[in-house]
């Protein structure tokens, strides 16, 4: 079996599970999410059909939380803080350092799907700022002279 193939089945036995229901749509799409890395329309079509609910609906509330990706990302996301004091600690150099190791821009994915790279707001560790999320794990302070060597550690 092919990986997509059980990933599909994955998502067919969330499906199953959740179908009598009511009121598991943002569940159902979290695990769909965990098991695709991301929510293509194939995906939501899918979730719709299943739950018997309106494609429109299913896309609407995939598209109104910020949590839910509707294109491909990297297996780690990293996110680095933007806000006020992670700013002011120098979160810009540590951005610019990431850019350069992972060769892509903010907001884009590498092309062998390993890194995306987001800004984001406030992570809730301001002393340790600036802060990165690498994945579920958190870094700080995080220098630019840091980065490639921390980057090395996911490759
Ligand atoms: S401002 Fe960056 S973690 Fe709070």
């Amino acid at each position: 079996m092919d990986s997509s193939e059980s990933k599909n089945d994955a998502l067919g036995a969330v499906i199953e599970s959740y179908k009598s229901k009511p009121g598991s749509l943002l569940t159902v799409l979290q695990q769909a999410q965990k098991i695709f890395g991301w929510l293509s329309h194939r995906t939501m079509r899918r979730v719709a059909d299943g739950l018997d609910l309106p494609a429109a609906q299913v896309e609407s509330v995939a598209s109104y939380y910020s949590f839910f990706h509707l294109e491909p990302r990297g297996e780690t996301v990293i996110r680095v803080c933007a806000s006020a004091p992670c700013h002011i600690g120098g979160a810009d150099r540590v951005f610019a350092a990431l850019e350069e190791t992972l060769g892509i821009r903010i907001g884009e994915t590498t092309k062998d799907m390993k890194f995306s790279l987001l800004r984001c707001d406030c992570l809730g560790i301001c002393d340790r700022a600036p802060a990165v999320l690498i994945g579920e794990e958190v870094f700080g302070p995080l220098t630019a002279e840091e980065v490639p060597e921390l980057i090395s550690r996911y490759r």
